[in-house]
């Protein structure tokens, strides 16, 4: 399966395959960041973007496909990512791969890019389905009950900023660059956490929402009245830990809900009708993952709560077309293939459902950010 990924600031492309047996084989995955293109402007610059990923698409599928030693006509699908993301990106990888499959006759995939964070794990370790999902980046910071293959019941989402919002802001009040999360965790190695006391949002509060407004807001405004190095490092080292705090305490709670949501009669989960096979699983992916103290606060709490831990290697973590082609693939296999009428969308929820009944997004400004 031939992956494409242009949502965000990341032009990428990948082949997988897939067998019966044994984990995906990653056979290639090129990943072309536009940083430099964003970074005089503090963010990603939507129509940069867009332009970046049209100048170098061809270039990395090609890459991709001679790195892989697979002729395109060995393909057996195409697939790429459909949404959500910034709408000129999306097209651009989307139109290329319908073209792509209409020359060869191929199926394409059109992917959800949160249904390629949900199986990015799933590329190089063995995690079956259901699995319980905490997916934090840059523009999403959700819980989901993962049951299969496109199939997933959000238990909570961010009401305002997602927590790579939060890394990149505080970053960047810090003086840090853009996307400015990576630069955050070194600036914080050997700071004291406990020096600036800092919001802890919606403490106490029930559900299994998040929100890192006020937070960012709290440690921006304390760093734009330090003077050293060593105040610098020890906000970075509190605002680290507040958010690897909050993150954990809400999955805590959407792990006891996800215990106790297990189907029971008849249709019982193997780990509550036998101790003895492995526990739920809980997943955690997305950029943030990528974070060592975020990670491990959350492993810490899986242990506690007897949740085996999977997170993806840090490599995909952040945005990569090998988690598009994976999650291509799983499609593929059930025969769900979709047409060159496949429409990019800059909003697409994982869980539509959810989506309809409790949203987080309202007309114009209003609702989440994230
Ligand atoms: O998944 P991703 O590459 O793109 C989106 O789909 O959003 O995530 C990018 C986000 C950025 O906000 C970046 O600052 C954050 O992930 N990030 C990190 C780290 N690595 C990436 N945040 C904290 N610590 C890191 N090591
Ligand atoms: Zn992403």
């Amino acid at each position: 399966m031939l992956g494409v990924e242009t949502s965000c600031d990341e032009t990428a492309a990948a082949v997988v395959r897939i067998t019966d047996r044994g984990l995906p084989g990653i056979l290639s995955s090129i990943v072309l960041s536009q940083i430099a293109d964003h970074a005089p402007f503090g963010g990603v610059v939507p129509e940069i973007a867009a332009r970046a990923h049209v100048e170098t698409i061809d270039v990395v599928v090609l890459r991709a496909l001679a790195e892989a030693g697979v002729h395109p006509v060995d393909l057996d699908g195409v697939a790429a990512t459909a949404g959500p993301g910034l709408i000129g990106g999306v097209m651009v990888g989307l139109s290329f791969a319908k073209a792509m499959a209409m020359a060869l006759g191929k199926p394409l995939i059109a992917v959800n890019h949160l249904e390629g964070h949900a199986v990015s794990a799933r590329l190089t370790q063995d995690v079956p389905y259901p699995f319980l999902l905490l997916l934090v980046s840059g523009g999403h910071c959700q819980l989901l009950a993962v049951s299969g293959v496109g199939a997933s019941s959000r238990l909570g989402s961010t009401i305002d900023d997602a927590a790579g919002e939060a890394f990149d802001k505080i970053g960047g009040a810090l003086g840090l660059s853009y996307p400015a999360g990576p630069a955050l965790e070194r600036l914080a190695e050997g700071g004291d956490p406990d020096r600036f006391p800092l919001p802890r949002s919606l403490r106490g509060r029930a559900g299994c929402d998040f929100s890192f407004s006020g937070l960012k807001t709290a440690a921006a405004r304390i760093a734009g009245r330090l003077t050293t190095d060593a105040e610098r490092r020890d906000l970075a080292a509190a605002a680290q830990s507040s958010i690897a705090r909050h993150l954990a305490d809400r999955t805590r709670i959407a792990m006891l809900t996800y215990k106790r949501s297990a189907p029971v009669s008849g249709e019982r989960e193997p780990w509550e009708a036998c101790p003895a096979v492995p526990p739920p699983r809980f997943v955690v992916a997305g950029g943030v993952a990528a974070n060592g103290v975020v990670r491990g606060a959350l492993e810490a709490l899986a242990a506690s709560e007897g949740f085996g831990f999977f997170a993806p290697p840090l490599i995909h973590c952040t945005d990569n077309a090998a988690m598009i082609a994976l999650a291509g693939a799983e499609r593929l296999a059930l025969g769900l293939v979709d047409d060159l009428t496949a429409i990019a969308r800059p909003r697409w929820p994982l869980d539509e459902a959810a989506a309809l009944s409790r949203p987080t997004h309202r007309a114009g400004r209003k609702g989440a950010k994230a």
